[in-house]
């Protein structure tokens, strides 16, 4: 018993030792993940939804701040929080890290 969980105790750290930093934020991974987010936030993380924020080019730790918050009910919405709930803790790292690449240009309106 105590032997098995030794052993599953070096299993865990050679997976984290060998997926590294950066598979911890993998923006390709988000990009994936990011399918069940589409219907409301865009396929280029500009929202479709009238009452959804645009994520395109948010600060990685803003959105990971957000999805924490939503998942441990800290902020509340009836559509994120149940989205954020089934989220774990890679998965806001990759999803975050594929919002915040996403280049957004900001054109102010012309108002002379
Ligand atoms: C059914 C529509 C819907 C889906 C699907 C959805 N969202 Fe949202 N999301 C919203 C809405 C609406 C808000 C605004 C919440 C509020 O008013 O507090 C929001 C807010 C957020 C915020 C906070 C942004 C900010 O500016 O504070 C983040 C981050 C976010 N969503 C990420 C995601 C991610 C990642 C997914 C996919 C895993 C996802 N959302 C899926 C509707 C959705």
């Amino acid at each position: 018993m105590a032997n098995r969980a030794w052993r599953a105790g070096w299993l865990l750290l050679a997976g984290i030792a060998l997926a590294g930093p950066a598979a911890a934020q993998d923006a390709k991974a988000g990009r994936d993940k990011a399918q069940m987010c589409v219907v409301c936030h865009g396929v280029d993380g500009i929202a479709v939804a009238p009452n959804a924020p645009n994520l395109a080019g948010e600060n990685a730790a803003y959105i990971v701040a957000q999805l924490e918050a939503f998942r441990s009910g800290k902020r509340t919405h009836e559509q994120m929080s149940i989205i954020a709930a089934d989220l774990q803790d890679a998965d806001i790292a990759d999803l975050a890290r594929w919002y915040s690449l996403i280049k957004v240009v900001a054109t102010p309106p012309d108002l002379d």
